[in-house]
């Protein structure tokens, strides 16, 4: 960027098109706010400054800013007058700050989340190659409905920018619009703010008029038309909110698709912005990774899987599973239909199988647990084996205690540990088994009593069922061969 910029990110409306308690710069696409959005791909840009007016609800909006962008500076608009108002409440705020804005000041919206860097950068730099007062971002559209009209004249020069309430039948036929995003000469800008009127239909002071007072100066005025349209398109309500939500999905998933990740089905995959996808990975059908998630090289995902804030292994697999903050060793296998909770940990190799919940547990390396259970608060050595129906009862109603399962310990089928419980390694338990004691290395606790066999039962307790006919059989068959 040859000359200074200073970017201001307009986030004081309220949308109210949401009907929402959120404020709508707030709401996310693709797992980051739309303001969220904005601002990183203005700092993209490297700008010298990035302003940001607030106003609604600015008690969440401000802090959620310094969040991201700890050195912009907040500007409050505490009434919203306009986007003219807006911008000269922003510049007050630099002059406050001991700043001047020189150079350049961009001037973009909150409620743009598909605005890319790329984009900002090259209209800045024609801006200022052609030395203009003013430049506009617009964009040819088929329905131009609610935008401000760029309007030229025969020579196809820029005249002005109109409203659409202020727009005459003939302005509203034009398709070429004001995407909003604006570029002046700073010093422009500053002398030409405090000459905005709002004597107009919505009685507001409109940034747009500048340009007819930059060609009034007799003053370089221009426009860029934007190829992506979609880029400047602004979110009002939910139903644009939802269709951008998707546009970003497919520029995501293309963007892991390009670097080496295979996407069976990118209709049905969702990716968010900060998920980190590495080489080889295969997403198939009806996957969601979201949050912070991370997936090492060659692991296959899905079908049917949501993962949030989730580290998964380089080689691993994860079929129809739901998971959040949750971290998975190379080569482990996790589902079908398993339930990650915060807190599990599965080392490499490792198993984590079908209808099987885990929370704040640690399943070590090669250890397995494969079928129908539930790991709460445990704590699984290396290569032990967990059988199938096993419920880690680690709540007594007042307490959660922990379980220990020893290295190569291998456990019986629908066993109970009540925890606190330790089993040492290399110990076991027969099926059944109701641990509440613990069982020393190497040794097999069993808790069961010996099984005692009434004979004749169903003879006599369910005479005249199908299984005392079966049981009758099979006594008289025995007592032939005899
Ligand atoms: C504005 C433009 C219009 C353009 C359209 C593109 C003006 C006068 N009109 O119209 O030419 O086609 O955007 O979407 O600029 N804001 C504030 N404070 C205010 C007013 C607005 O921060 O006092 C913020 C809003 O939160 C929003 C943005 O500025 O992010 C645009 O405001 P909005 O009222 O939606 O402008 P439009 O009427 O859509
Ligand atoms: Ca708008």
């Amino acid at each position: 960027m040859p000359g200074e910029l200073t970017v201001i990110v307009l986030a004081a409306g309220g949308g109210t098109r949401m009907k929402s308690k959120t404020m709508k710069v707030l709401h996310p696409v693709a797992g980051r706010t739309m303001v969220g959005h904005v601002l990183a791909a203005v700092q993209e840009v490297q700008p010298r400054r990035i302003v940001a007016v607030i106003g609604h609800q600015r008690e969440q909006v401000g802090p959620h800013i310094q969040a991201l962008v700890p050195d912009a500076l907040l500007a409050v608009q505490e009434e919203q007058h306009g986007t003219g108002h807006a911008v000269r409440v922003a510049m007050e705020a630099v002059a406050a700050s001991g700043g001047v804005a020189e150079g350049t000041v961009l001037v973009a919206y909150a409620d743009t989340p598909l605005l890319e860097a790329e984009s900002l950068r090259v209209f800045a730099e024609e801006h200022e190659a052609a030395q203009r007062a003013v430049s506009i971002l617009s964009g040819v559209v088929s329905d131009p409905h609610g935008y401000g009209r760029v309007v030229r004249n025969d020579e196809g020069e820029v005249e002005g920018i109109v409203e659409e309430k202020d727009a005459s039948a003939a302005q509203r036929e034009i398709r070429e619009i004001n995407s909003g995003i604006l570029a002046f000469d700073a010093a422009f800008l500053r002398e030409a703010l405090p000459k905005l009127s709002n004597d107009n239909a919505k009685g507001e002071y409109y940034l747009t008029d500048t340009v007819h007072l930059a060609r009034e100066a007799g003053l370089h005025v221009g426009a860029h038309a934007i190829a992506d349209v979609l880029q400047t398109e602004g979110v009002n309500d939910r139903v644009q909110l939802a269709r951008t939500g998707r546009v970003m999905n497919q520029r995501i998933v293309t963007r892991w698709m390009e670097a080496g990740v295979t996407v069976m089905d990118p209709a049905t995959t969702w990716v968010d912005a900060d998920v980190v996808l590495n080489p080889d990975v295969t997403l198939l059908p009806g996957v969601q990774l979201l949050g912070a998630t991370v997936v090492g090289e060659d692991a296959v995902i899905g079908p049917d899987t949501t993962l949030k804030d989730c580290e998964i292994g380089a080689g691993a697999r994860v079929v129809r599973t739901h998971g959040e903050l949750a971290v998975i060793g190379s080569g482990a296998s996790v589902g079908p239909f398993a339930y990650l909770r915060p807190g599990t940990t599965l080392g490499a190799g490792g198993k984590i199988g079908t209808f099987v919940e885990t929370k704040n547990s640690q399943i070590a390396d090669g250890a397995k647990v494969p079928h129908l259970s539930y790991v709460g608060d445990a704590d699984i050595g290396p290569g032990a084996n967990i059988g199938a129906g096993t419920v880690f009862a680690n709540y007594d109603g007042v307490q959660k205690h922990r379980t220990r399962i020893g290295r190569q310990a291998k456990t019986g089928s629908n066993n109970t540990f009540v925890a606190p419980v330790e089993v040492g390694d290399g110990a076991g338990t027969a099926g059944g088994t109701v641990v509440r004691r613990n069982v020393p290395p190497g040794a097999l606790a069993v808790s069961s009593g010996p099984q005692r066999n009434l004979a004749r039962w169903a003879l006599s307790k369910r005479a005249g069922t199908p299984q005392a006919d079966a049981a009758q059989a099979a006594l008289d068959a025995v007592e032939e061969s005899e």
